[in-house]
C-alpha cells in the first residue's frame, strides 16, 4: 500500500475520476454495491483479462468455462451451502444493528486476536469481558450469537412455494465442479487439469463498508486444478507460488503480500492458506489457496447419482481427484491495485500531483493524445484514430497542457502524447511518461511498437 493513502482519498478520487461511483446513487444508495465507471471498468476488465492470459492462455492444460449464476437447488445441498454457509451475527439491543461478531472482535483487537480460531461462545465471553461495544451506538449489549446463512434466494416460475427456491451463486466454483466431466471428455484432459472462470457471485453480508473490499455482489476468478490423491501437496504448494507471482507480476510490492495459513480449516479442506495485501484497513485477505480433497466431486457424485469418476487411460484407475482450488475476487484485486497505484507527490516547483502508478497493461487507457491547441485537433485525431485499433487511447483538448497531465495522472495513463506544430512539418510527438514525467520526441510511425513494448504483460 502506498504510504499516504487512506480509503476515504480513494473513495473521493474513484469518484470524481470516473472509476468507482456508490451504487443506485440518486435512490440515496444501496448498501455495499458500486458501480464501475468509464476507467473503472477498462481497469478491471485488464485485471479479468491478465487473469484469465495466465491462468487459461498460457496454460496447457487449463481450460475456461462460464456456467450458470443460477444452479439447480441441489448444488447447493451438496457443496454445503445450504447447511453451513453462515456468519456468526448477532444484534445490538440497543440500536438494532446486526453484527458480524467475529468483525467485532477483529476491529476491536486490531487484528491481534483470531476469531477464526473461536467457537460462538468463546466469541460471546470475549465481547463481553473485553467490552467491545457497537461501532454504531457505542453500547456493550448484544443479542447471542446467531448463524445467518449468506446466500440469497430466489424463486423459479410463478409461485413462490418453497419448491421453488433457488439462489444466486455464493461462489462460482461449484460451476466449475458439476462441469469436470464435461470438460474432461470434451478436451480429452488428462489428470491432472484445471477449470477457470470468472464470474459474479452474491452473498448477503452484513459489512461495516470498506468500499469494494467486501460487497453484496462481486467478481471472482476462480481456478480448479484436479490432480491425484498423494500429488495434491506438492500441487498445494506450487499454487501458493503461482498465485503470489501473478500478484507481484502485476506490480504489487512485495513488502505488501504476505502468506496466511487458516486456523480453523473447513470440514473439507485438507490446507488452507489465504495471500493477504496490506490493504488502508490493514493487513486482510486477497485470495485464498486451498486443499479441497476430492470433497466436492464425491458430494456432486452421491447428490446427483450420476458417476463422475475419472478414468486413467493408461492404467484404467478409476477415482475422483482432488482439487486444489484458487481463488481471487476481481474487485478485492482491483482495491489491493488502486491502493497500491497511489502516490501523492510534491514536484519540484512545489506543487503536488496525485499519480496512479499502474502497470500499463492494468492502466485504462495505454495514451492520451493531447493537442496543444484545439487547430491541431484534425491532426492528433488521425494519431488517435490509428493507435485505437490496438489499444484503448484516449483524447483530450480542454485546459492548459499541465491540467491535462495532471487529468492522465489521477487515473494513471501512463503515456501523454503530445501534438504540436513541429508534428505538422516532421510528423514527431513528443511522448511523456507517467511516472518520470521524462518527453521524448518519436516518429509518429513508431507509436505503436513503442505502445506495444511498453505495456506487454
Ligand atoms: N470458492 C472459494 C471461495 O469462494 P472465499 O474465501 O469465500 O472462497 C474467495 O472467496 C475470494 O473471493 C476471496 O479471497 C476474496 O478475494 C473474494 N471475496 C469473497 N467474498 C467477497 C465479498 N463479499 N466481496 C468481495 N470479494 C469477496
Amino acid at each position: 500500500m502506498a504510504s499516504s493513502v487512506t480509503m476515504e482519498k480513494l473513495v473521493n478520487l474513484c469518484k470524481s475520476r470516473g472509476i468507482i461511483f456508490p451504487g443506485s446513487e440518486i435512490y440515496g444508495g444501496m448498501g455495499n454495491t458500486w458501480d464501475y465507471g468509464p476507467i473503472g471498468v477498462e481497469i478491471k476488465n485488464n485485471l479479468k483479462k491478465l487473469w484469465w492470459k495466465r491462468f487459461v492462455q498460457e496454460s496447457n492444460n487449463s481450460y475456461g468455462v462460464d456456467a450458470a449464476i443460477l444452479m439447480n437447488a441441489r448444488v447447493w445441498d451438496a457443496s454445503g451451502h445450504t447447511a453451513s454457509f453462515a456468519d456468526p451475527k448477532m444484534d445490538c439491543k440497543n440500536c438494532k444493528t446486526r453484527h458480524r461478531a467475529d468483525t467485532l472482535i477483529e476491529n476491536h483487537s486490531h487484528g491481534a486476536v483470531n476469531p477464526d480460531a473461536m467457537s460462538n461462545e468463546e466469541m460471546e465471553e470475549y465481547i463481553k469481558a473485553n467490552n467491545v461495544v457497537c461501532p454504531r451506538c457505542g453500547k456493550c449489549d448484544f443479542t447471542p450469537i446467531r448463524q445467518f446463512n449468506l446466500m440469497f434466494e430466489t424463486s423459479r416460475g410463478v409461485t413462490e412455494d418453497g419448491q421453488n427456491k433457488i439462489y444466486l451463486r455464493p461462489e462460482t466454483a461449484q460451476g466449475e465442479f458439476v462441469n469436470f466431466l464435461n470438460v474432461q471428455r470434451t478436451t480429452r484432459a488428462k489428470v491432472p487439469f484445471g477449470i477457470a472462470q470468472i464470474g459474479k457471485a452474491f452473498r448477503n453480508e452484513v459489512t461495516p463498508g470498506n468500499f469494494i473490499f467486501r460487497t453484496i455482489e462481486f467478481e471472482q476468478m476462480e481456478h480448479q486444478f484436479f490432480c491425484k490423491e498423494g500429488t495434491d501437496v506438492e500441487w498445494y504448494e506450487y499454487y501458493k507460488n503461482v498465485a503470489m507471482q501473478f500478484l507481484l507480476d502485476l506490480g504489487i510490492a512485495a513488502e505488501n503480500l504476505r502468506y496466511k495459513d487458516h486456523d480453523k480449516l473447513a470440514h473439507y479442506a485438507k490446507a488452507a492458506c489465504d495471500i493477504q495485501y496490506n490493504f488502508p484497513i490493514g493487513w486482510s485477505e486477497l485470495n485464498g489457496i486451498h486443499n479441497r480433497t476430492n470433497y466436492d466431486l464425491s458430494r456432486h457424485q452421491e447428490y446427483s447419482g450420476k458417476n463422475i469418476q475419472y478414468v486413467d487411460p493408461m492404467t484404467n484407475e478409476k477415482y475422483i481427484p482432488y482439487d486444489i482450488e484458487y481463488s481471487i475476487g476481481a474487485d478485492r484485486l482491483m482495491l489491493a491495485i488502486l491502493s497500491e497505484a497511489y502516490e501523492e507527490q510534491t514536484l519540484e516547483n512545489g506543487e503536488t500531483r496525485v499519480v496512479m502508478h499502474f502497470h500499463p497493461a492494468v492502466a485504462a487507457h495505454k495514451a492520451a493524445i493531447l493537442p496543444l491547441q484545439k487547430n491541431l485537433g484534425e491532426k492528433a485525431k488521425e494519431i488517435l484514430k490509428s493507435l485505437q485499433k490496438y489499444f484503448s487511447v484516449t483524447y483530450d483538448e480542454a485546459g492548459s497542457i499541465g491540467k491535462r497531465y495532471r487529468r492522465q495522472d489521477e487515473v494513471g495513463t501512463p503515456y501523454c502524447i503530445t501534438v504540436d506544430f513541429d508534428t505538422l512539418e516532421d510528423n514527431t510527438v513528443t511522448v511523456r511518461d507517467r511516472d518520470t514525467m521524462e518527453q521524448i520526441r518519436i516518429p509518429v510511425e513508431n507509436l505503436v511498437s513503442f505502445l506495444t513494448e511498453k505495456t506487454a504483460w
